[in-house]
């Protein structure tokens, strides 16, 4: 199955000029999103997770099903103002600007392997955040996974963890 017959470009959203890879119908195409989730199950079982961490919010769509998939525990990577309990947090740049993940402070034990799920890896400073973070609190983390990828941004350079993504995208 060629999962991009499944995903759509929206032209101009959120702002003009940014062409908008909206999973959408993946989601609710019952066949396409099995067929998704059991692929980055077979690509993210190598790295042998006792955790996989999504990112919110696209992020925790595919990670918590995925999770389930493979037997492992699901962790909410958050943002500001969110997670009950004492946290921890990353602050990363943007385009204009800056953002912060956080995590529960007692969400992973000492040396778990985690793996890091999002929905799609552009400019790669959301993944890279993500990885600090977890290794902020103590986390062995052994590979990201997306959904897409956009190849000119080249975002997996910030990432000295093995990348795996279901479909590419040149911009
Ligand atoms: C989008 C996307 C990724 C991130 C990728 O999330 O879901 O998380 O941007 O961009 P980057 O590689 O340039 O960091 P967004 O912050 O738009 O929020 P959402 O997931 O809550 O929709
Ligand atoms: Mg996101």
């Amino acid at each position: 199955m060629d999962l991009k017959q499944h995903i759509r470009g929206i032209p101009d959203f959120p702002k003009p000029g940014i062409l908008f890879y909206d999973i959408s119908t993946l989601l609710r195409n019952a066949d396409a999103w099995q067929v998704a989730v059991g692929r980055m199950a077979h690509a993210v079982s190598k790295a042998q997770p006792d955790i996989l961490a999504g990112v919110e919010s696209r992020g925790f769509l595919m990670a918590a099903p995925l999770a389930s998939k493979l037997g492992c525990g699901f962790v909410m990577l958050r943002k500001p103002g969110k997670l009950p309990g004492n946290t921890v947090s990353y602050r990363y740049d943007l385009e204009y600007g800056s953002d912060s993940l956080h995590i529960q402070e007692d969400a992973i034990k000492p040396g778990q392997k985690v793996v890091v799920v999002d929905d799609l890896l552009a400019t790669g400073g959301t993944l890279a955040a993500a990885v600090e973070l977890l290794r902020a609190v103590g986390a062995d983390v052994t590979a990201a996974a997306v959904i897409i990828e956009i190849m000119a941004l080249q975002g997996r350079r910030k990432l000295d963890v093995p990348v795996s993504a279901l479909v590419t995208y040149e911009t």
